[in-house]
């Protein structure tokens, strides 16, 4: 079994489905105003550990932030990425990554999609969820936490109106 330190806590940014489904692999599943600004907050200044597959739906590397993309293909590159081939070398990336500038934040963003959401659960400390009130079908998804484990910090409920779908923006926080 994998075991991964990060000097840094390990924040993963999400918008989960009342279903746990984040996305179909293909386009997005949902808009959400002001929900790009958010991710943009809260991912500035900070590396980025995703999956290829994230990486290839998003098509280009985020400005800003440093992306760090996991793929077990040897020969796999993308621009202005820097390629990865485990979850340790990954921590590794992106700690040297803040350490190279003092104006970087100290934290660590899981970027996703749910392989990566995944493999990185058990070391998680904070998860910046948005939960979105639809039931959509798609074959990525969010993992189950263990809600024992976690304390809820805040929320911030956004019912649905005619134009908008409704939503809520909540901060999980590990039980030290
Ligand atoms: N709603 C949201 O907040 C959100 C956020 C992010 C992504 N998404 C969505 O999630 C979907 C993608 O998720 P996904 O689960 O299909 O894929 P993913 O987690 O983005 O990427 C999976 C890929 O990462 C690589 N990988 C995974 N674990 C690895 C490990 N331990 N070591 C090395 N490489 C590893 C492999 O790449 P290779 O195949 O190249 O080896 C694997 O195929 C998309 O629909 C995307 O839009 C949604």
């Amino acid at each position: 079994m994998t075991s991964i330190q990060s000097r840094y806590p390990l924040v993963a940014v999400v918008a989960m489905a009342k279903n746990r489904v984040i996305g179909d692999g293909q386009q997005l599943l949902w808009h959400i105003p002001g929900d790009l600004p958010r991710v943009k907050t809260l991912t500035m200044g900070r590396p980025l550990i995703m999956g290829r597959r994230t990486f290839e739906s998003i098509g280009r590397a985020l400005p800003g932030r440093a992306n760090i993309v996991l793929t077990r293909q040897a020969d796999w590159t993308g621009e202005g990425v820097i390629t990865v081939s485990t979850m340790a070398d990954a921590i590794t990336a992106a700690e040297e990554w803040i350490a190279a500038d003092k104006q970087r934040t100290g934290e660590i963003v899981i970027f996703g999609g749910g392989e990566i959401y995944s493999a990185f659960m058990p070391y998680l400390d904070v998860i910046d969820l948005t939960e979105v009130d639809l039931n959509p079908d798609g074959a990525a998804l969010f993992p189950e936490w263990n809600t024992a484990e976690w304390t809820e910090t805040s929320r911030t409920h956004h019912p649905s109106t005619d134009a908008a779908i409704g939503f809520d923006l909540i901060r999980l926080e590990r039980r030290s």
